[in-house]
């Protein structure tokens, strides 16, 4: 495994890509509403990529219909738009999406509460996007990589939660996927250790029941194996050797 230590003008070009994904992500999440088919929204999501000058990396992706992964309630992540799956009321929908912007990606994602939300899921989601924060403390120069994995799976876990195994975060820059991968669960071992250059995807996908998870028939929406909520959050982050940058997200908002 060899991971990428990125250039000078390499970090410039993903942290555009990365304020870029940051607005697609603020605009798209505004226009969430109830009725709003996961058609829409990726219709919606791709228009939105294109008028910043960016190509929507997961279109065509090993075959990925879409440009946006919209995934809703016990969906993971993956979830294909429909025109038939309208939102309602009290869901939850998590927003995957992936920019290219002159040849440099950046990949985020949020989860979403349409209109009132039980508690539940509230906390659900809170936890999920706090559990990146505990993550990236350990995202410096020096650190081990699976420092990151153990501090999301600790915190997400004391609530009883389930850290999903089958899926991991990566490494990002010219390409979507990049070495290493960064699973967000328990590791035995400490990883490769981290230098300033690095740009690693943390996504912990997190399910309010048991982390197991299945495929649907269309080969790509994850769900929870017991129908439980499940909740992702993703940033496209830039190792330094102090604080990490999150280069899609520069605002406090997410
Ligand atoms: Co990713």
């Amino acid at each position: 495994m060899s991971v990428s230590i990125k250039s000078a003008r390499e970090i410039e070009l993903m942290r555009a890509a990365g304020k870029i994904l940051e607005k697609v992500h603020d605009n798209l999440g505004k226009a969430l509403r109830p009725g709003m088919s996961t058609l829409e929204i990726d219709r919606l999501g791709e228009e939105i990529i294109r008028s910043y000058g960016c190509i929507p990396s997961f279109k065509n992706y090993n075959g990925y219909p879409a440009s946006v992964c919209v995934s809703v309630n016990n969906e993971v992540v993956h979830g294909i738009p429909s025109k038939m799956h309208l939102l309602r009321e009290g869901d939850i929908v998590s927003l995957d999406i992936g920019v290219i912007y002159k040849g440099y990606h950046s990949d985020a994602a949020r989860t979403h509460g349409i209109g009132e939300i039980s508690e539940d899921a509230a906390l659900l989601i809170e936890r999920t996007r706090q559990s990146f924060f505990e993550g990236i403390k350990y995202a410096k120069e020096g650190h081990h990589l699976h420092e990151i994995s153990n501090a999301i799976a600790a915190y997400a876990e004391s609530f009883g939660y389930g850290v999903v195994r089958d899926l991991v975060g990566h490494g990002i820059g010219t390409h979507l996927h990049e070495d290493p991968q960064i699973p967000n669960f328990t590791q035995k071992s400490r990883g490769v250790r981290l230098k300033a250059g690095m740009t690693l995807a943390i996504e912990p996908m997190i399910n309010a029941g048991r982390y197991d998870v299945v495929w649907q028939e269309d080969n790509w929406t994850v769900v929870t194996q017991d129908g439980s909520l499940s909740a992702h959050y993703e940033n496209t982050v830039l190792v330094t050797a102090g604080e990490p940058e999150i280069l899609s997200l520069s605002s406090t908002e997410a």
